[in-house]
């Protein structure tokens, strides 16, 4: 089937199914154009719970999927490749949070959501790189044990220097590629652009940027900033959004290997074989959905407050 046809078959099905299509930023291009909704980690958790459809199919890693039916469990979700997992959800364990719940009386265990619901059923918050700040500010815990990401971790702890911060050693290995001395070759050749860097990225990198934030926050960046020219430390799916916002910028790589080759196993073939078949649906044990509902939805209602 050509492509064109392709895409007129997943318009015919959404409507079919009532299905919506959610995707993330780091898709490929011709998955994010037949998008209901694209947006960052944190928009596409609340957007799920907005979304008048029965059938949410989710383009994005599999703990995105999960995240969308424990919020949703009356939902069917719909993820296009199973088999596309963060490798960074599964760099925390119950055991180490259990260690560290002994060891300190007065502390929050906060999960970035790139976790699966195993982990996530055992902390108190969720939070994503969008979010994080205010939502750790505003703990009353003065111990912060923050899941997976080190990187982002220790980026949010340099803002917020009155909490305590313990560190788990989880990482992205699609954004620890990028390191401090690519980017400083990459200002050498185009030294009139601006650094955008994604927290996930070493501090190394983090130290050269101008501007630190999640997707959306960079696409952000970009649209509004008078600059032109701008060197993107983070997954090159974000230049799709970019390009539909302001064609006339230039946005440079730091390598060519700034692909989620998890987020990647997403095509429009899959999207339209989900639609059809009802395979691949998110199923989970009711216990464990409950569990992993409440630091979800604690983050949900934290990121709201003024
Ligand atoms: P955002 O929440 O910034 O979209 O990031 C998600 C992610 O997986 C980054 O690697
Ligand atoms: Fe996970 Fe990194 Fe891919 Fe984001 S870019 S989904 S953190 S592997």
């Amino acid at each position: 089937m050509n492509k064109a046809d392709l895409i007129k078959e997943i318009q015919q099905l959404k409507q079919e199914k009532d299905a919506v299509i959610l995707a993330h930023y780091y898709l490929e291009d011709d998955v994010q154009a037949v998008a209901d909704y694209i947006g960052d980690s944190y928009y596409l958790s609340e957007i799920a719970t907005k979304v008048p459809q029965n059938v949410i199919v989710f383009c994005g890693v599999s703990f995105m999927g999960e995240s969308a039916k424990i919020l949703n469990p009356e939902k069917t979700v719909l993820l296009p490749d199973p088999a596309s997992d963060c490798p960074m959800a599964h760099m925390a364990s119950a055991e180490n949070i259990q260690r560290i719940r002994e060891q300190y009386e007065d502390v929050a265990v906060v999960c970035y959501i790139n976790s699966t619901a195993d982990i996530k059923q055992h902390t108190d918050v969720c939070v994503t790189s969008a979010n994080a700040m205010k939502i750790v500010r505003n703990l009353p815990q003065k111990n912060i044990y923050f899941i997976p990401d080190q990187n982002l971790g220790r980026f949010i702890a340099k803002q917020v220097p009155e909490k305590n911060f313990i560190f788990n050693d989880g990482y992205c290995p699609v954004h620890v590629q990028i390191t401090g001395e690519l980017v400083s070759k990459a200002r050498t050749e185009h030294p009139d652009a601006l650094v955008l860097a994604h927290p996930e990225c070493t501090p190394d990198v983090l130290e050269q940027a101008d501007y630190i934030g999640s997707t959306s926050g960079i696409i952000k960046y970009v649209t509004d900033s008078p600059a032109q020219q701008f060197i993107i430390a983070t997954e090159l799916g974000v230049l799709y959004q970019i390009r539909q916002n302001c064609p006339a910028k230039q946005c440079f790589a730091v390598i060519p290997e700034q692909i989620c080759p998890d987020m990647r196993k997403i095509t429009l073939e899959k999207v339209a074989s989900v639609l059809q078949n009802f395979d691949n649906t998110v199923e989970m044990d009711t216990a464990l959905a409950q569990k992993a509902y409440a630091p979800l939805q604690k983050m949900l209602e934290l990121a709201r407050k003024d």
